[in-house]
């Protein structure tokens, strides 16, 4: 199904593109002028009929037998003056290519067109105020008349919209008036027959390669509708009933039996009942966390095979988040986590500088007695209406932002993962540390749950589950440990040196604690006094604040954090008595991981926590 899906991905971009074009340039022709577009600002529509004595023309009979071979013959009025107009080849319409002579009809003499008669005839067919300027003798193809096959004349005026009126050169013909307006509903026109080689004409190849495109886009959105129908991922709320599935921990022992409803998919189902399988894409399909065996009949999505082997998926193994309750009676459940879904309450909110916010959530119920420091809870951010600058920054911050458009916004429901960086035994707060993510565009949101986070008002209420123990400090380990983040990556790195330094208190062994913290500036360097005071009350714990931007009077280290690990590697023991945790941006990240590799450190000896 890969390529169905990068065919259908790419063929959607690019009707999508048309259909803006055709889009626009359909709005323009909703409110354009159309005697303008037409090219009729100044074209006279006055039209003279004069009756020519028959006595003063030479006999057509005559003319026809002078000139070459004609089908017909025609009496004509050009410039007040009578000419028979012959035409010796005829095309469909007048603008296809045809073969004509004049001749005057009071003489009998053949007439070829020339630049006096040409200014003539454009200046009896001109109403505007302009003087003729020129008048040259153009072959097909004209720009301004695509679709005129024989020789014209453009005589050109000297008016405000500049037009340019044709005279084709064997008949006399007006072709057409063109001026500014009309060039540009042409342009308009051009992109919505997708006329780009300006053919004059919707026949073209663009719009064949176009359509076979859009045939394209049908046919694999057909196929991938139908694959995902087979494999149950359409559900209507119309028919959505319960179902009860029973449960089993990974040793087979019993869980009991809880009610599904149909259009709720597995992991959802289990959270509304308070049992949370790890996740750390929410439910996206991306992280895999969200294994479940059930019966293997249950029909593999694209995201299962990705992160199952044939093996497993022949077992039954899936992703909750994959799956519907339909086919499914019992549901083992690989990896229960003792997350449970709180409400939260907004005790504090202070910013720790220009960007990162320190927010203090109060539980409405109880949170589990101890869990694992580094853990993140998911919070469920619902739809709301935002602002791209954060309310209520301080006064000495806001030059910071000055650069950053305040662009309101809307945003549908999502959740969004935050580590804990703290919990305050003695108020029972989880203490957070949040990056308010700038829009890096104005036609860019930003961040939608930092930003709905850090303008909660105190007092303020939201949904999140957790704790989710997934990046924390080895068990029954003594090796030092080597902390290396920057921005709010703070958060879980802060929250495993309390645990440390805390543990330590209790008599546990003192291990020994490297905190490299990256930083723009020292306005950008948080909780700094706090760190340089551990570092002074504990001997065991060296604090590396590291700026990319200090000022000059910064006497501390200078670069990225990963650059003065690389300084200090000498000084910190042999690489097995060393474990790794990271947590910041993810160039960060990648130097890091790719340094300490090349430094010979094992892989299981380095933990990073990706989502920050
Ligand atoms: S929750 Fe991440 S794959 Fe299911």
């Amino acid at each position: 199904m890969n390529w169905v899906r990068k065919v259908h991905k790419w063929a959607s971009v690019l009707v999508g593109v048309q259909f803006l074009i055709w889009l626009g340039s359909g709005m323009y022709f909703n409110f354009m002028d159309h005697m303008k577009a037409a090219g009729h600002t100044y074209k006279n529509h006055l039209h003279t009929s004069t009756m020519w004595s028959n006595l003063a023309l030479v006999e057509p009979k005559t003319i026809l037998q002078q000139q070459p071979a004609s089908t017909s013959v025609e009496l004509i009025s050009l410039n007040d003056k009578p000419y028979y107009l012959l035409n010796h080849q005829r095309g469909l319409y007048p603008n296809f290519e045809n073969k004509h002579s004049l001749v005057n009809a009071l003489d009998g003499n053949a007439v070829a067109m020339n630049q006096d008669m040409a200014k003539m005839l454009a200046l009896s067919s001109y109403s505007g105020p302009g003087q003729v300027l020129s008048a040259t003798l153009l072959q097909p193809p004209l720009d301004d008349f695509p679709k005129q096959k024989n020789a014209a004349w453009q005589v050109n005026f000297s008016d405000d919209i500049q037009t340019s009126v044709y005279i084709e050169a064997d008949t006399g013909r007006v072709v057409g008036h063109s001026d500014s307006d009309k060039r540009l509903a042409d342009f308009f026109l051009m992109l919505h027959f997708m006329d780009y080689a300006n053919e004059g004409s919707f026949n073209n190849i663009q719009m064949i390669v176009f359509a076979f495109f859009t045939l394209w886009l049908s046919i694999t959105g057909l196929i991938w509708s139908i694959d995902l129908g087979l494999r149950g991922q359409y559900k209507l709320n119309l028919f959505g009933r319960k179902k009860t599935v029973k449960l089993f921990d990974a040793h087979q022992r019993s869980l009991g039996q809880i009610s599904f409803s149909t259009h709720c998919n597995l992991l959802d189902g289990l959270v509304s009942q308070n049992i949370v399988l790890p996740s750390t894409c929410g439910g996206g399909g991306t992280c895999g966390r969200c294994k479940i065996m059930i019966n293997p009949v249950v029909k593999t999505t694209s995201a299962d095979e990705l992160h199952f082997s044939s093996t497993e998926l022949a077992q039954g193994y899936r992703l909750a988040c994959q799956h519907f309750c339909d086919d499914v009676e019992h549901m083992t459940l690989m990896d229960i986590t003792d997350a449970k879904k709180y409400m939260l309450e907004l005790t504090g909110s202070v910013f720790l500088s220009p960007f990162i916010k320190e927010l203090r959530f109060k539980a409405r119920s109880a949170l589990p007695a101890h869990f694992k420091a580094g853990a993140f809870m998911r919070f469920f951010i619902p739809a709301a209406d935002g602002t791209s600058i954060p309310l209520n920054l301080p006064e000495h911050y806001q030059p910071e932002w000055a650069d950053k458009t305040d662009t309101p916004y809307s945003h549908g429901p999502c959740s969004r993962n935050y580590s804990i960086a703290g919990r305050d035994q003695s108020s029972n707060e989880l203490v957070f540390v949040i990056k308010m993510q700038a829009a890096s565009g104005t036609d860019k949101l930003p961040g939608i749950g930092s930003n709905y986070l850090g303008n909660l008002a105190v007092g303020a209420t939201i949904e999140a589950i957790g704790p989710f123990e997934e990046f924390h400090a080895k068990a029954n380990s003594q090796n030092a440990m080597v902390l290396i983040g920057a921005g709010s990556g703070m958060a879980p790195l802060k929250a495993l040196l309390e645990e440390q330094l805390a543990d330590a208190m209790k008599d546990k062994p003192r291990r020994t604690i490297h905190f490299f913290y990256g930083a723009r500036t020292e306005n950008d360097l948080i909780y700094v006094d706090y760190f340089y005071q551990l570092a002074k009350d504990h001997p065991n714990f060296f604090y590396y604040p590291v700026l990319s931007r200090g000022h000059d009077d910064w006497l501390g280290a200078t670069g990225y954090a990963q650059h003065v690990l690389a300084l200090n590697w000498k000084t910190m023991g042999p690489v097995s008595q060393l474990e790794f945790y990271l947590c910041g941006p993810k160039g960060l990240m990648d130097d890091t991981i790719t340094y300490l590799q090349e430094q010979g450190v094992e892989r299981s000896s380095i933990a990073f926590d990706v989502f920050s």
